[in-house]
């Protein structure tokens, strides 16, 4: 048994992680990846992203990505995509651009058109917008909210309910620190009702989960807020789990104490009916994007960088 297995056998659909292709010559990370029993869900961690998928309009890329989804398809491994709508990683094209709101309408029409009809029918779900969101609630500032407004995020969602046209694919809203501030999260509650209101299909709202240790609310708060988006009618799912320490290296308390912090996660993942899985940011610390991003911080996976299994992996597999 490992963390996905027990995930399924608790009624969820997944346990997952972000991959990438510099992953792929890596032995001892190949072995716990493509095991089953650990893994059933997989997340490209930047190949879908604009930058690499359309870097120059209309020049359209998908090699990166391609190599992540026959590995994980051909090892009977589910695919969930990220992301389409973002500030981030996009090419100067798009965020230097000089934009009405009629030019940006059709860049973002052929970009979500085409990417998403180049994965059809392989994505569990695609996060259609990420990040829309600053900390108090308000919209983020982007080429997007400039151009367009608060409409641009409707129009992604029904611009990719347009490019999946059999329906299969969930459309999501994905965004940070939905766990720890109520106030972005009823920015979010606002997201998924904009988008319905406006006769759009939204199905989700990802839980990015980038937590501190020793900063996480308990599995009852997070578990609160899960459902919070489930009286909405709309699945959640924790997207990009990790609990980075903020003093390196952890102690073996520090680590007791990440522990905890991923059994509330994942626990509010196992409280609430219309949570469907969790997906790590990477499982080891080797890969981890916390080092580099936030200096200072790390050691925020489920494996240390020898690929030894954390008292925080020990006890997610004991909690399921
Ligand atoms: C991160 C990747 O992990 C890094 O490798 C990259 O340099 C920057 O992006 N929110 C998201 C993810 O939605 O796409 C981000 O991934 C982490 C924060």
């Amino acid at each position: 048994q490992g963390l996905h297995s027990l995930m399924v056998a608790a009624g969820k659909l997944y346990f997952g992680t972000a991959m990438e292709t510099n992953n792929f010559n890596d032995a001892a990370y190949q072995a716990i990846s493509t095991n089953k029993n650990e893994f059933g869900m997989f997340t490209p961690e930047n190949s879908q992203k604009w930058e690499v998928t359309e870097p120059k309009q209309g020049q359209f890329s998908f090699t990166q990505a391609d190599q992540v989804l026959e590995k994980v398809k051909s090892n009977g491994q589910l695919f969930r995509c990220h992301t389409l709508t973002w500030h981030s990683q996009l090419p100067s094209f798009v965020s230097a651009g000089t934009w009405t709101p009629e030019t940006l309408t059709a860049v973002m029409t052929a970009h979500i058109t085409t990417v998403m009809e180049h994965y059809a029918g392989q994505c569990y779900a695609w996060d259609v917008v990420n990040e829309a969101l600053n900390e108090d609630g308000t919209f983020r500032e982007s080429v997007f909210l400039t151009t367009l407004g608060e409409s641009y995020i409707p129009l992604s969602f029904t611009l990719a309910a347009a490019a999946d046209p059999a329906g299969t694919t969930k459309l999501y809203y994905n965004d940070f620190n939905l766990e720890i501030s109520s106030a972005k999260a009823d920015g979010a509650l606002k997201i998924v009702q904009l988008i319905q209101a406006a006769g759009a299909k939204i199905d989700g709202v990802g839980f990015q989960a980038h937590l501190n240790v020793g900063q996480t609310p308990s599995r009852a708060e997070l578990g609160a807020t899960l459902g919070r988006f489930t009286a909405l009618g709309v699945e959640v799912a924790y997207t990009e789990l990790d609990v980075a320490h903020g003093s390196l290296p952890a102690s073996d308390a520090d680590n007791e104490q990440q522990a905890v912090d991923y059994v509330a996660a994942v626990g509010s993942c196992l409280d609430v009916e219309g949570c469907v899985g969790v997906t790590v940011w990477q499982f080891t610390d080797v890969y981890s994007w916390v080092p580099s991003t936030f200096p200072g911080k790390g050691e925020a996976c489920l494996y240390t960088e020898d690929y030894q299994k954390k008292p925080a992996y020990e006890a997610v597999l004991a909690l399921l």
